[in-house]
């Protein structure tokens, strides 16, 4: 990276810094757990009202979540959502993150501004659906041959 490039990424830097946490950058840029999972036991998409679309996929065992990825096609903000809220929910119970809401997704990522939080919604709103659809087809397997992933 040339000297001029790598000031004005530090400028960029320094100007995100005034409105997002040190989290939020950090999951926004490098997220964790981005993509498809073959074979996963639960499958969630969401289009929340601003217009973007969040995919999760869950891998349960024993009724835990052993694993959890996502997808979005949304602003920073929801990437820095899916991101985080997939890496607190890996781990979890299926029944512990039943309890999992938009403001768990905030407070792991230190806010969001006013105008943003909608985006941790859309995530712990996937997640949740993500959820339903596990404890579905686990009810009712023949479900997934319906399932578009
Ligand atoms: Fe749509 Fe952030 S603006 S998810």
């Amino acid at each position: 990276m040339s000297a001029d490039s790598q000031e004005l990424q530090e400028l960029i830097l320094a100007d995100a810094r005034r409105i997002y946490s040190e989290a939020v950058i950090d999951h926004a840029m490098a997220p964790r757990n981005v993509g498809v999972m073959q074979n996963a036991g639960a499958f969630a998409r969401v289009t929340g009202p601003c217009g973007d679309t969040m995919e999760i996929w869950l891998k349960v065992n024993n009724d835990a979540i052993v694993d959890a990825t996502f997808m979005t096609d949304g602003c920073g903000s929801s990437i820095a959502s899916g991101s985080m809220v997939t890496e607190i929910a890996k781990g979890k119970s299926i029944s512990e993150a039943q309890k999992m809401t938009q403001r768990d997704v905030l407070d792991a990522l230190g806010g969001l501004p006013d105008e943003s939080e909608h985006c941790a919604l859309l995530a712990a709103n996937t997640l949740q659906a993500a959820i339903r659809d596990y404890i579905a087809t686990k009810r009712e397997p023949w479900k997934r041959a319906y399932r578009k992933h």
